[in-house]
């Protein structure tokens, strides 16, 4: 599917994006986990956490849309599933489902679309196969069978989340403790969860460990908007002239906020009003406006994995800044959804901007006039959402094809344009 951006008048207006996307997976997992059934209130019911719902039910999970979320009822152990299990887009299914699959008495092949099998699965194996686990297929397919595991003391080579959940997870079935170390702190909702629902975790510095053994009854939870997908309009609202949006009920935990340090550093203007969440989760109300007059930014070190998906829509941000942008340590871009390096990199230099992609990154040197181009999103929602979010300030029309990839995280993405806009 093609869509068709051009420039915007002021975007004003109140939304709640959509739910968030990691939060989504990892509730639904937990319920197919748990002893009893759980009521999700306000899932992401976006193409990847639909993956990881059929995942489960191919296992004995039972599922139905209610009014206001997901009823599931986990299966009392999880059955053989009849055939190969599809992933879709979601590294996310792919990697947490390795670790819970790892530790039970099953023989699963996972698959995923066409992007997903170019992604890097060696960094879960490797764990797995520590813990006990056979794993074959260092990218998808992905075979595990799965073993009576023992705990490990894993130091991760990169800032993953994924891989983080997926060794914690496997270990809370395995004999003794098992503890990851990352080299900077990756998205702790795995952590912050698992904590809730009883499991004994432990946080010193960059080493967390969980103890095996815990079980949880089901539960009632309701997820938080996604400040992934916030991202579009908070930048949006500092490139639009007159703009003030207003992003209701979004998830600031501090591990994921990494975007409003960079808008500090750009000078913009945006309040963040924090309430109660729930299961560690903090949650808030933020406003943000146009401001003009904006500094280039840098992105390194401990914030990359505090932004990593936001990389695309803050690089559209630096064109439009007064100097150089410097985005660096970043190399996990290039096994996103897309290489996100080369893609941003290139998609922006055809729109008129004046982008060096780096091994680790890009520098960008702004302020530069964009003008629309043809746009190939390349089956990757956050760059087909970025160029959108590029084509409300360019010169002509920006086309973008293979738009349909939104539905993987923000299906409404279009609707809450276009409530902005009028
Ligand atoms: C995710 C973690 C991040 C992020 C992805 C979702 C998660 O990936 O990019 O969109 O839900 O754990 P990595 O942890 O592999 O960097």
């Amino acid at each position: 599917m093609e869509a068709r951006f051009s420039r915007s008048g002021p975007l004003v207006g109140t939304i709640r994006p959509p739910s968030d996307k990691s939060l989504t997976h990892r509730a639904f997992l937990f319920a197919g986990m748990a002893q009893s059934s759980s009521q999700i209130h306000q899932p992401l019911l976006g193409e990847d956490c639909l993956s990881t719902l059929k995942c489960l039910e191919a296992m004995g999970a039972v599922w139905t849309a209610t009014e206001h979320g997901v009823h599931l009822t986990p299966a009392q152990e999880w059955a053989q599933p009849a055939s190969e299990l599809d992933c879709g887009n979601s590294g996310t299914t792919m990697r947490l489902l390795a670790g819970l699959l790892a530790s039970r008495p099953l023989d699963v092949t996972m698959v995923g679309d066409a992007s997903l099998s170019k992604r890097p699965m060696r960094r879960i194996a490797e764990p797995l196969r520590l813990m006990g686990a056979t794993v074959e297929g260092d990218k998808p397919p992905l075979r595990i069978i799965g073993a009576n595991l023992r705990g490990i003391d894993y130091e991760s080579p990169v800032a993953s989340a994924q891989v983080k959940s997926c060794a914690l997870l496997a270990g809370l079935r395995a004999s003794g403790v098992t503890s990851v170390t990352e080299p900077s702190l990756s998205r702790d909702h795995t952590e912050r969860m698992l904590s809730t629902l009883g499991a004994t975790i432990r946080r010193e510095g960059l080493k967390v460990s969980v103890e095996p053994g815990a079980v949880w009854s089901g539960f009632d939870l309701s997820i938080p908007a996604d400040i992934s997908s916030a991202a579009f309009w908070l930048v949006a609202a500092e490139l639009v002239p007159g703009s003030e949006v207003n992003l209701l009920e979004v998830g600031v935990n501090p591990t994921r906020t990494g975007i409003l340090d960079v808008l500090r550093q750009t000078g913009a203007t945006h309040d963040v009003r924090e309430m109660d969440g729930a299961m560690g989760e903090p949650v808030a109300e933020i406003n943000a406006r146009f401001s003009g007059d904006l500094r280039p930014f840098t992105i390194e070190g401990d914030l990359v994995p505090r932004l990593i998906d936001e990389i695309p829509v803050l690089a559209v941000l630096a064109t439009q800044c007064h100097g150089t942008t410097v985005i660096r340590d970043a190399q996990e871009l290039t096994v996103k959804e897309s290489n996100r390096i080369a893609v941003v990199a290139d998609h922006l230099n055809a729109m008129g901007a004046k982008v060096t992609p780096t091994e680790d990154g890009m520098i960008i040197e702004g302020p530069t006039p964009l003008r629309g181009a043809h746009i190939q999103a390349g089956g990757d929602h956050r760059i087909a959402m970025a160029f959108a979010v590029a084509g409300l300030i360019a010169d002509g029309e920006t086309v973008i094809s293979g738009f349909d990839s939104v539905a993987t995280s923000y299906p409404d993405f279009c609707a809450h344009l276009e409530a902005l806009r009028t």
